[in-house]
């Protein structure tokens, strides 16, 4: 019988709004082990800017369909899937092209989380939130009251990190580049906020009146990294997720002889894709907790239809921004 469905594709790679369009797809009926999934919500991601301009960590074979977080309501299952049936609301973990009204891939691919968390939340739990989770759990040993220092800390990661922070009684100290966001975080539990201009690493010694600073979380480049490094103690650790600041990273060759500071990564699909079931199923138990209880939420800026994705893009694009741009799709 087949879906008749519609997604944002691209031919080739290039400026987002030159190369982005609309087309009607038909999708075949899940088949053994597959589900339909009727997309929710989709954000507008740094990644799929980049993704579409051929900057990514993977370069698709063309034509694709950009996207990397989605919520979704399943309504139709291929035989012998288990532990899925219509009306489950999941999430995708892998890139499957969220940018469409519908999907079909593996159910195995899939994760259900609460129907009672609400699309324009649940779908951060596919890469913005566990990114956050990974960042608090996996290059540090931290206990309560030990400090996180972190870059773009208004990015929809950096307010889950402050947010997961909170709930693990760790502190942070982040890093913005304006003034206004400053009580806006404190209200949402930072515990120190500064402006991402040197001296930060002077200002950070002062603020966390000489506690070490163990981890700290870099997603600009240039020298607000290079601040984040010189604040960190003797083997912290320095994570590099992103670069919106399209500057690479240098650092005095002193940080690394006399402070041994190590310099790591985190692409969180390949995290994803590496971690232990039980490490999983452990993170979006907790994350999917936190979010029902409210402890755990993305700002959304503006919400568009398929329709509007030029007008979307060029939104995503656009700064500042206040939270996420994201796709809402209407029933058809
Ligand atoms: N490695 C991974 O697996 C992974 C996973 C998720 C996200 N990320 C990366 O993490 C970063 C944040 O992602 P997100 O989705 O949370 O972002 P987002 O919500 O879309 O927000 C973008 C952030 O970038 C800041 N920004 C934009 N241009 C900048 C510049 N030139 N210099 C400094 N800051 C700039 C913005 O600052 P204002 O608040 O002042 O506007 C904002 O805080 C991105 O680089 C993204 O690619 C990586």
């Amino acid at each position: 019988m087949g879906t008749k469905t519609r997604a944002v594709c691209f031919y080739e790679f290039g400026a987002p709004e030159e190369v982005a369009r609309l087309e009607e797809r038909e999708l075949t009926d899940p088949q053994a082990g597959e589900v339909l999934v009727e997309v929710k919500v989709a954000p507008l991601n740094p990644a799929d800017i980049n993704f579409l301009e051929g900057k990514y960590g993977i370069r698709p074979a063309l034509p694709a369909i950009p996207g990397n977080e989605s919520s979704g309501i399943v309504r139709g299952v291929g035989s012998g899937v288990k532990g899925l049936k219509p009306g489950d609301q999941v999430i995708a973990p892998s890139r499957i092209g969220s940018w469409c009204e519908h999907y079909v891939t593996a159910a195995a691919s899939l994760r259900k989380v609460p129907s009672e968390i609400p699309a324009e939340q649940a779908c951060f739990l596919s890469v913005n939130a566990p990114t956050a989770w990974a960042l608090l759990h996996e290059f540090a040993q931290l206990n309560a009251g030990d400090w996180v220092l972190q870059n773009a800390a208004n990015s929809t990661v950096g307010r889950f990190i402050i947010q997961i922070a909170k709930q693990k009684g760790l502190k942070t100290l982040n890093v913005v580049r304006r003034a206004e966001l400053v009580p806006e975080l404190k209200a949402l539990g930072a515990d120190e906020v500064v402006m991402d201009k040197p001296p930060v690493s002077k200002q950070a010694a002062a603020l966390t009146k000489g506690e070490e600073i163990r981890l700290a979380v870099n997603a600009v480049g240039g020298e607000s990294a290079r601040e984040l490094a010189k604040s960190l103690a003797r083997h912290g650790t320095l994570v590099t997720i992103g670069a919106m600041g399209r500057e690479p990273l240098q650092i005095p060759n002193s940080l690394l002889i006399f402070k041994d500071i190590r310099f790591r990564g985190l692409w969180i699909n390949e995290w994803i894709q590496a971690a232990s079931p039980q490490k999983l199923d452990a993170m979006y138990e907790e994350l999917a907790r936190w979010m029902q209880e409210k402890k755990l939420s993305a700002l959304i800026d503006k919400t568009f239809s398929l329709d509007d994705h030029l007008e979307a893009l060029r939104g995503s694009e656009q700064a500042p921004r206040h939270g996420k741009v994201i796709f809402r799709m209407q029933a058809r």
